[in-house]
């Protein structure tokens, strides 16, 4: 899926993956010279915000599981006249040094994986004595957001459904249980950073091209054609009933960055 959204994704106008990628790199801090590695890294959100931070004598790495994403990133990198070694591989299973990387950043992706624990566990495994990771996920959005998201619900299969509704057991579901997973991935001084974001949208049609251009394009694939028109005006809805003074819907999605070390 990511593979086919490459092109669009995070090119809507609305801002969204970038600055919470950014305040991910911003909160591990990294300095000039550190060897960083981005899991994950999309077209290269977090990926670039670390090689400005470490600088020429630093190293960036980046991987990401879909070679179009990678190709995105590489040129991202290349654009900003920045060097940097991105591959396409399973964040599941890096094939890379141990021990080798000062920072390891992860932008919206652990929950995307089968067994989020056993790779936290390969993912600490990677860090030098003393490195830093750090891991976005999504905390709760405001009751509007919700409200526009369940016009998706009547036809989600379980699989697609939002990792924050997979019930209190879910490591997902909270700063506590976050913390939980990277402790038990074996790293300490676990802590966790939060922000809430504000997204602005002119207008439904905006809204609909910005989760086009997200991972929610697999909610859209999800409904049959001949009711998409419907959801688009019962979302159209719920957003007018919401607009501000100036005739755009702000909605808020609280971020959650889980930081510990090796
Ligand atoms: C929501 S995007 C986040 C991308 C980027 N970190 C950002 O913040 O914009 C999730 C990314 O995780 C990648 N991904 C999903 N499963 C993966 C896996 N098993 N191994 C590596 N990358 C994976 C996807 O290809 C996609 O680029």
């Amino acid at each position: 899926m990511f593979d086919a959204l490459a092109p669009d994704y995070d090119q809507s106008g609305v801002p969204f993956f970038r600055p919470i990628a950014e305040g991910l790199v911003e909160a591990l801090d990294p300095q000039p010279g550190a060897r960083a590695l981005d899991i994950g890294c999309g077209r290269g959100a977090a990926t670039l915000a670390l090689a400005e931070a470490v600088g020429p004598q630093g190293t960036v790495t980046a991987v990401d599981l879909s070679p179009a994403m990678a190709a995105h990133t590489e040129a991202l990198l290349a654009a900003a006249g920045h060097a940097g070694d991105v591959r396409v591989m399973d964040a599941a299973e890096p094939d890379l040094e141990l021990g080798a990387y000062d920072v390891v950043s992860s932008s919206l992706v652990v929950f995307f994986l089968d067994d989020p624990a056993a790779a936290l566990r390969r993912w600490v495994g990677l860090l030098a004595p003393g490195g830093q990771i750090g891991l976005a996920t999504f905390g709760d959005h405001d009751e509007v957001w919700t409200s526009v998201e369940e016009v998706f619900t009547p036809w989600l299969p379980t699989g697609l459904r939002d990792p924050r509704l997979l019930g209190p057991d879910s490591p997902f579901v909270s700063d506590a249980g976050m913390e939980r997973l990277l402790r038990a991935a074996g790293a300490a001084q676990v802590r966790t950073e939060t922000f809430d974001l504000s997204v602005p949208f002119e207008d439904a049609e905006q809204w609909r091209d910005w989760s086009m251009s997200t991972g929610q394009r697999a909610m859209w694939a999800a409904v049959p054609a001949q009711e998409r028109d419907g959801v688009l005006a019962h979302a159209a809805q719920i957003l007018a009933d919401a607009r501000g003074t100036d005739g755009r819907t702000v909605l808020t999605q609280g971020v959650r960055y889980t930081l510990g070390r090796a």
